[in-house]
């Protein structure tokens, strides 16, 4: 079984072709540097660019896993959820070759290729159900219960921001380059998690939805209330009292709901599990609380986006023959 997985939601255009869940390539082409010009990213600036890029990163991939069409089992793609304009390309593009080579049409959701890219690290991958997955990405923050493959329940989300979209924000406020999350990161390093006591929004409150609108606003409150440009000194403190107060959140939601749901395996998932902070945090806290369920993070190149994690999913739906038809169409708010 060859799969070749597309993944265009936001602003990298990803190609990945597996076999038999082996990896053969794997390519990422960033519009990272562009879209720091606008500090965000711009969807149809996104777009112009995937459209550019896309079809000779799809002939380099196969050239470098030295397939040819007629090798091909099918073709995947993520529908969504994430930027119209940037997933209408991939779609688009997936179903032409899939039209023009006579192969199957997998469609696969953004967040689904993010959970299980939280256990692909994992060596034993039997009895590892019932699973919780804490997803945190740019535009999502999710608590997932995961019965088995295509089954998911969210037992918690956010009720605002996400926590990613909380990183690039602060990181903007501290004047930091788009996308924060990395370099509130770098900055926090040098800071003292200690310094500043930012809220910690819902994190005594029942259930496990989060909220990160009201930790935003107090670290703009902070900044206000300086009437002055922060000195660097300051600057590393926010930005690691801040990490501190988001990895407090997620990981107390997250133990709650295991409290709760009993998973044999808890993993972490999504472009923020690329934190240092996050990943020791999890695993010490997580692993403390539950010494018998296996505790799971994404190698770091699959914590970002990439399509690797797309045909992962793919490669279940294959065997599944759960294949789409040609009149796919891109869904910005897929749902898991
Ligand atoms: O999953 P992802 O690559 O794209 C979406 O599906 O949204 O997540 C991107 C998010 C951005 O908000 C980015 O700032 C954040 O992940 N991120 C990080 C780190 N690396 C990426 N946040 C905190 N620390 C990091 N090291
Ligand atoms: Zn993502």
């Amino acid at each position: 079984m060859i799969i070749v997985a597309i993944e265009t939601s936001c602003d990298e255009t990803a190609i990945a072709i597996t076999k038999n869940g082996t990896l053969l390539s794997s390519l990422i082409s960033s519009q990272i540097k562009t879209h720091a010009n606008f500090g965000g990213v711009v969807p149809e600036i996104a777009a112009r660019m995937h459209l550019e890029v896309i079809i000779p990163l799809i002939k380099e991939a196969m050239g470098k896993a030295k397939i040819t069409p007629r090798n091909i089992s099918a073709l995947a793609v993520t529908y969504g959820p994430g930027l119209l304009p940037s997933l209408l390309v991939g779609v688009d593009t997936t179903k032409a070759l899939s039209f023009a080579w006579n192969k199957p049409l997998i469609a696969v959701n953004h967040m689904e290729g993010h959970v299980i890219s939280g256990i692909a690290g994992l060596k034993n991958k039997k009895n590892i159900f019932p699973l919780l997955c804490l997803t945190v990405s740019g535009g999502h923050t999710e608590i997932v219960l995961m019965k088995d493959y295509g089954e998911y329940t969210i037992v918690g989300k956010t009720l605002d921001d996400a926590a990613g979209e909380a990183f690039d924000k602060v990181a903007t406020l501290l004047g930091l380059p788009y996308p924060g999350g990395p370099e509130i990161s770098r900055m926090a390093h040098l800071g003292n998690s200690k310094a500043y006591q930012f809220a910690r929004p819902l994190i005594t409150k029942p259930g496990f939805d989060f909220s990160f609108s009201g930790l935003k606003s107090d670290v703009l409150r902070f900044v206000k209330k300086r009437k002055r440009a922060l000195t660097y000194h300051e600057k590393r403190n926010v930005a690691a009292s801040f990490q501190r107060a988001v990895v407090d959140v997620l990981l107390s939601k997250c133990t709650r709901a295991a409290k709760e749901f009993k998973p044999k395996t808890i993993s972490l998932a999504g472009g923020v599990s690329a934190n240092s902070l996050l990943r020791s945090e999890f695993t010490r806290t997580l692993s403390h609380a539950f010494p018998h369920a296996t505790i799971a993070i994404p190698p770091k190149e699959l914590s970002t986006d990439n399509a690797v994690m797309i045909a992962y999913v793919a490669e279940k739906k294959y065997k599944k023959k759960d294949f789409a038809d040609l009149t796919l169409t891109a869904n910005p708010n897929a749902m898991l």
